[in-house]
């Protein structure tokens, strides 16, 4: 009887212990429209004599956004007033924190019902895509790249893999375990380009390849004990925090600028460059077939920006980043098309900070042509990473034409069957007025 007490009360106090508790940390908002504000800002880090967690910025109100731990409120506070900063500060929400699991679907199989209305776990993730490739052998294919730190399988889907030699697109999501929103639009990509018959053309001349999520270890961290956890689950023996920056990982400029060499950072680099499994299982396999990949996307939140290198520095530019940016602005219209929401087009560098080892940057540089980061929904700061679950399908549907806007020039500079042929671009105008036509309607929900 008193095992049976002790066993339940423990129980009940993990349970709740379980999230981290974040009361006291405050959300700091800074407007950078004025020069002198924005300088202070791009040294934030040397102003306050630490880095905070940077969450992200709303481009259209110029603010930047960071989680001020609640024993750093006091002294950013003091710093900003004497640096004549004004500033916002507002508690965190603390409903944001909250951990809510919906129950699954009743007899237990995870649909695209699933993807389109709750944050799913893993497991669930890998479920959905078991069944896929189940159901569409021939067009849904799983390939392992590697194990995470803790050992779970990071996973590639390739679609449209026929054997021949189709450049490809490859598409990552959630290498930042807080940004949920990223696992979804991988899952929805791969599902509705396979399901739905009207991209058979688009699937016969360029191949898919999305790696729906790119740090399991540290996404189920954030879904069970620390919802703003960002980095991966890796440990290290001489230090009581763990986990590197992914994105900050990767062996170009790495460790240069945007970074920190300290492990308790969030933007800890790692101790040298593909130090973290996830990025030496992923650069691995990108590098097996990089002469064919000729577009990029690593699936961020939030922002709602579509960002082009080099990222690494500031005012930096590739030779041919008009092609990079004139594919952005395709992707932000098409996106625009879906329900009004508007994503910027910015070189990743030049925002408020620069970051090396970025992986947008590292594909940039193995050739890649067409290499993004986007930043999804939202753009405000009040749900950040947090974004509703109402909204999951919206975003998803949005991001979907835009990577459908990558394959379609992937297609016509790159495709070999597509090569000024007149009936191509006739089938390939064909797709582009089925876009219109369902950009309202959407696909997959229900
Ligand atoms: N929010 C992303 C990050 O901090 C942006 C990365 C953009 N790319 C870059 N090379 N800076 O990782
Ligand atoms: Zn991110």
């Amino acid at each position: 009887m008193l095992l049976q007490l002790l066993t339940i009360s423990v129980v009940i106090s993990t349970g709740i212990a379980e999230y981290k508790n974040y009361d006291g940390f405050k959300i700091l908002e800074v407007n950078f429209q004025n020069p002198r504000v924005k300088k202070y800002v791009q040294e934030i880090d040397k102003n306050l004599g630490f880095m905070p967690d940077f969450l992200g910025e709303n481009w259209k109100q110029k603010q930047a956004h960071y989680f001020i731990d609640k024993d750093s409120v006091e002294k950013v506070r003091s710093n900003l007033a004497m640096n004549n900063i004004t500033y916002q500060m507002r508690d965190v929400n603390p409903q944001l924190f909250k951990v809510r699991r919906k129950r699954r679907d009743l007899n237990g199989v995870v649909t695209i019902n699933d993807v389109n209305n709750r944050y799913l776990s893993y497991d669930e993730q890998m479920q959905f895509l078991n069944t896929l490739s189940q159901q569409y052998p021939d067009d849904v294919k799983l390939q392992k790249l590697g194990n995470s730190y803790e050992g779970r399988a990071l996973t590639a889907v390739r679609i449209g893999d026929d054997g021949s030699n189709k450049p490809i697109v490859w598409i990552d999501a959630g290498v930042h375990a807080r940004e949920w929103i990223s696992y979804n639009v991988a899952l929805y990509l791969v599902y509705t380009i396979v399901t739905q018959p009207v991209y058979r053309d688009l699937l016969n001349s360029v191949q898919l390849i999305v790696v729906p999520n790119t740090n399991p270890d540290g996404y189920e961290y954030s879904r069970t004990n620390d919802r703003m956890w960002r980095k991966t689950r890796s440990r290290f023996s001489n230090s009581r925090c763990g986990g590197a920056d992914a994105n900050r990982n990767y062996p170009f400029f790495w460790g240069t600028q945007g970074v920190s060499h300290h492990q308790c950072s969030e933007i800890y680099c790692g101790s040298r460059p593909q130090s973290e499994p996830e990025v030496l299982a992923l650069t691995n396999a990108i590098q097996r077939e990089e002469t064919r990949i000729k577009g990029y996307i690593a699936l961020h939140s939030y922002g709602q920006e579509i960002l082009y290198p080099w990222g690494h520095t500031m005012h930096t530019y590739p030779s041919d980043v008009k092609d990079l940016i004139r594919v952005g602005k395709a992707m932000a219209k098409a996106i625009k098309a879906v329900n009004n929401t508007d994503y910027n087009v910015v070189n990743s560098g030049d925002g408020l900070y620069p970051a090396a080892g970025a992986s947008d940057d590292w594909a940039k540089s193995r050739g890649i042509k067409y290499s993004y980061t986007i930043e999804l929904s939202p753009v405000d700061d009040y749900t950040g990473f947090v974004l509703p679950e109402e909204r999951i399908n919206q975003v998803c549907r949005e991001a979907f034409q835009a990577i459908q806007v990558l394959m379609i020039e992937v297609k016509t500079m790159f495709g070999i069957r597509s090569v000024t042929s007149s009936a191509s671009s006739a089938q390939s105008s064909l797709l582009l007025k089925h876009m219109r036509s369902t950009i309202s309607r959407g696909f997959g929900r229900g």
